[in-house]
């Protein structure tokens, strides 16, 4: 049979929703705008959050896509056949539409009709039930009313068959999954599609989310919604009966490129061969997002930084003395970018930025090398500590896996929880962004955070009003007790400044401005001037939402009607957040 391609899948995918009455939207960024929950995009709902808590969106309630997603959790497993930091996720998502009666009759044609997989090779899991919502009956008699045996669908527990959001707050509710199976033997009498040993793969989920989760209290929402996932690396796996992901026609040319650069066979040192084709191809989406990320030692710029020089590190170990970064970022571009074309739009800032870290990681990289010799020669427990683990990450720049795989090469361990408290020591005082750090984000969608929502937009407009048109949102975070913005300035705020802008911002409180949501597209929204990143991201039709002459904005929402239910603003801080960038606190009272 003829091999499915990576493009062929997604328009399969893509076609078949169309024909179900969806719109066709496109990816949104890797890197989250307004939620500091998390540091990259993660699934494909997750830019859609505002819109599954019930914001409507400019394109109508059935939307499907292919989303540019980051996972990091399992970084060390990259290398083996599956995991991949970077991949891309087919969905399709039901806004308060439809819902389990059409969407399981949907999944069984797209595998059956359009993937042609035999109704015998597929599995299925629906939800057990618990104290949240009960057994998911319903799912299990569609996929019997499709056909399916009732040996291929199994119940089982919220572990298994729930789906959130990482931060575990946000919209979200049972699932059902559905397998291939391999036609491996089971590897004991047990054996199900939960168990890991390969026998079952999964390849879609269908979530339907019938709460919000808010620090653990699950509240039913108003207007129940589908959320579908189907992993495409994974899924053209195991479509083509291949052994893994690096093996499908992803990775053809990069692999070719590595061979031909290294003079060495992939097949012989496979795993080198993996972590670099998927750290290559992860960084490169990071540093081509227009957010124009760069290497750092906090946050999304850490995780960056990590994939990089854990890359650079494979690549010695191949014996490779010149550069070969630029080229296999060349390869990797050419591979996708007619279909993310910001990839060859940041093409230049891509591999000066790759080629830069090589040079910062070469310098220190030796010295680094001598420091871990001369720790490791005098060890208590054949451990290295904490201290001197932090030591090598902030003065020779080795992330913590880096020092981990050098310390297992000669047989030592690392202290990571001491190595994790120095961390986030240094992170507290750097009061850097960090994972852990926020609380809230998207996922709150309360009436006491939708205020804030509409003070940012205020706050911005008023600041710009004040220090000129080149002040931009440099990032926010809103909780139901505060906004904090972030923006560009060269001076600490006077106290004088601080007055008049907390004046600004209550006299448009006060006068009473009715908050108004329109959609428009894309370029009409750029042309009147609305605020916003111009990336990429929107789709045809965007919300903006305008405040009088005062502000307009791109933006989901969702925002207060009035501007008068603000009550009164304070700004109770006002201080450095990194070079040239202040924070803002403000309060309503
Ligand atoms: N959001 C669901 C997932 O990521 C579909 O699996």
């Amino acid at each position: 049979m003829e091999k499915l391609t990576r493009r062929e899948l997604i328009d399969n995918y893509l076609k078949f929703f169309e024909s179900k009455g969806h719109k066709i939207i496109p990816s949104a960024s890797i890197i989250p705008e307004n939620d500091p929950t998390v540091l990259f995009t993660t699934a494909g709902m997750h830019p859609l959050v505002p819109y599954l808590l019930g914001n409507p969106h400019p394109e109508g309630k059935r939307l499907c896509d292919v989303q540019k997603c980051l996972r990091t959790s399992d970084i060390e497993s990259v290398g083996d056949d599956s995991h991949l930091t970077f991949f891309e996720m087919l969905g399709n998502w039901s806004l308060g539409d439809y819902f389990k009666k059409e969407m399981i009759p949907w999944s069984y044609e797209f595998l059956t009709n359009i993937l042609n997989i035999p109704k015998d090779k597929l599995y299925f899991t629906v939800f057990e039930g618990n104290e949240n919502a009960p057994k998911d009956n319903e799912s299990y008699n569609l996929w019997l009313s499709c056909g399916i045996d009732e040996s291929h669908i199994f119940f089982l527990s919220k572990k298994h068959n729930w789906w959130e959001l990482g931060s575990g707050s946000g919209p979200c509710g049972p699932d059902t999954e559905m397998f291939y199976d391999t036609g491996k033997p089971k590897c004991s009498e047990s054996c199900n599609p939960s168990c890991s040993c390969g026998k079952y793969l999964e390849i879609w989920n269908d979530v339907f989310m019938e709460f919000n989760c808010n620090n653990g209290v699950y509240t039913p929402l108003e207007h129940k919604n589908v959320d579908t996932g189907m992993g495409v690396e994974r899924t053209l796996t195991v479509l083509n009966g291949e052994k893994s992901v690096y093996d499908t026609e992803i990775f053809k040319d990069v692999k070719e490129e590595l061979e031909r650069l290294t003079n060495l066979k992939y097949e012989d040192n496979k795993k080198s061969f993996r972590i670099v084709m998927d750290h290559i191809r992860t960084s490169i989406f990071i540093l081509g997002d227009d957010h124009k990320l760069a290497p750092s030692n906090t946050g999304a710029g850490y995780v960056l930084r990590r994939l990089i020089r854990r890359m650079i590190r494979y690549i010695k170990g191949l014996n490779v003395e010149a550069s070969i970064l630029e080229s296999l970022a060349n390869t990797v571009i050419d591979k996708y970018s007619c279909d993310y074309e910001e990839l060859s739009r940041n093409k230049e800032y891509i591999i000066s930025e790759l080629l830069k870290e090589e040079e910062r990681f070469n310098k220190t990289l030796n010295s680094g090398l001598r420091m871990f010799n001369k720790i490791t020669s005098h060890l208590v427990n054949n451990t290295i500590d904490g201290t001197n683990a932090f030591k090598l990450f902030d003065t020779f720049g080795f992330p913590l896996e880096f020092t981990i795989e050098l310390a297992e090469e000669k047989n030592l361990k690392v202290d990571i929880e001491g190595f994790n408290e120095k961390f986030k020591e240094h992170q507290e005082k750097s009061r850097t962004a960090s994972k852990g750090e926020f609380k809230g984000g998207l996922a709150d969608n309360s009436y006491e955070s939708t205020k804030y929502h509409t003070l940012a937009h205020i706050t911005l407009a008023c600041l710009k009003e004040m220090f000129g048109p080149s002040v931009y949102q440099k990032g926010s975070n809103i909780t139901p007790e505060r906004l904090r913005m972030d923006f560009p300035l060269d001076h600490k705020m006077t106290d004088e400044e601080k007055t008049i802008l907390e004046n600004k911002i209550n006299e448009v409180i006060k006068m009473g401005i009715d908050v108004v949501r329109e959609e428009m597209s894309y370029d009409e929204a750029k042309n009147s001037g609305a605020e916003g990143i111009f990336t990429d991201k929107y789709g045809s039709l965007v919300s903006v939402y305008t405040i009088g002459d005062v502000s307009k904005e791109i933006c989901g929402g969702p925002h207060v009607k009035n501007t008068s239910e603000l009550g009164h603003a304070h700004i109770v801080k006002e201080e450095s957040s990194s070079a040239g960038v202040r924070r803002l606190k403000i309060v309503l009272e």
